[in-house]
């Protein structure tokens, strides 16, 4: 059938969307469309640490069963997100000593990775997610000021350990194009396999505005990533615009859509796309930058924007 899951099936890539708990349990619209038209999910925010150990060695897995249930019930694959994170962590987290938060992050990926280890629908993990500044440094996060860098190399070993199987990614956002942040990414990264450090995937975010253009060079960059010997997933796209939404920017939307499903079907490691969401009625852009929106692929009645259109077509 002519849906965005089976244009990718035929290309041998996941085309994903990132999906909601409360709608996925309240809205059947919602529910059918993400069913049927995509091949792979993300849970928004059901995975990450507030959610799944709000407080220390408790674990809640309700929102992230959740998840699991509706992808084994529609045979998509499941991406992880996220197990280390310096944003939704708890604070009984933050206020821990060095030592005690290592054996926590520790404690946290053997538990939470470890849940859906044998799940074989349970394909890959962000197992750290932000780790770098704008300029290329280390991100001056609660886990760097305590634990320095080492704690990233030991989160893929401790997620390695919990889960053999599944892929495990670095993610972060401002980093489709090559700029001083991708290349410090591409760096540690080199760095992490030389060092015998499990990582198997570089996922790029990929949230752009139509106002700040096009980032240059997103294949050349998908590839030197390739060449390192690491699969590349577009992780989270979304591409926002000033409101009011006008057929101008949906039009120009539409083509960064296009570009960047383009950029990935040209690398054979690149495995797939995941948009942050489908619908406009439920999208964090409008709730984290004041005064943008609609950048999804279906308006906020579940129509088909024009950016669905260009997804479609390029896959
Ligand atoms: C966002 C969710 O979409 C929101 O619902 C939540 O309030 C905040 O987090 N980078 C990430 C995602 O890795 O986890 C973020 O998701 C968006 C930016």
């Amino acid at each position: 059938s002519d849906t965005l899951r089976a244009h990718a099936e035929a290309r041998g890539k996941f085309i994903g969307t990132a999906v909601a708990t409360s709608p996925l349990a309240n809205e059947s619209a919602y529910r059918t469309i993400a069913a049927s038209e995509f091949n792979q999910i993300t849970a928004e925010n059901a995975m990450k640490w507030d959610a799944t150990e709000p407080s220390q060695n408790q674990f809640t897995f309700s929102g992230a069963d959740q998840i699991m249930a509706f992808a084994e019930a529609n045979d998509q694959q499941v991406h992880g997100h996220t197990l280390v994170w310096h944003s939704q962590t708890p604070s009984w987290v933050q206020n821990l000593g060095a030592d005690a938060m290592r054996s926590a992050m520790q404690n946290h990926i053997a538990r939470v990775a470890g849940r859906y280890a044998s799940n074989p629908v349970l394909k890959s993990w962000d197992v750290v997610n932000e780790v770098f500044e704008e300029n290329g440094s280390m991100r001056n996060s609660f886990w760097y000021q305590k634990l320095g860098d080492s704690y990233i190399a030991d989160a893929f070993r401790y997620a390695r350990a919990a889960d053999p199987d599944a892929e495990l990614c670095i993610n972060d956002y401002n980093v489709e194009g090559i700029n001083a942040k991708s290349t410090a990414m591409y760096n540690l990264v080199r760095t992490l396999k030389a060092q015998g450090v499990p990582i198997d995937c570089v996922g790029l975010q990929s949230h752009l505005a139509i106002q700040y253009g096009f980032p240059g060079q997103v294949q050349e960059n998908i590839q030197r990533f390739a060449d390192l010997g690491v699969n590349v997933r577009i992780t989270e796209i979304d591409i926002r615009m000033q409101m009011p939404r006008d057929a101008t920017k949906d039009a120009t939307q539409a083509t960064y859509y296009t570009n960047m499903v383009k950029a990935c079907l040209a690398v054979t490691r690149c495995t797939g796309i995941t948009i942050w969401g489908f619908t406009d009625k439920y999208s964090w852009v409008p709730d984290t930058f004041s005064g943008q929106g609609a950048a999804l692929i279906y308006d906020e009645n579940y129509g088909r924007k024009p950016a669905y259109t260009a997804v479609h077509d390029a896959l």
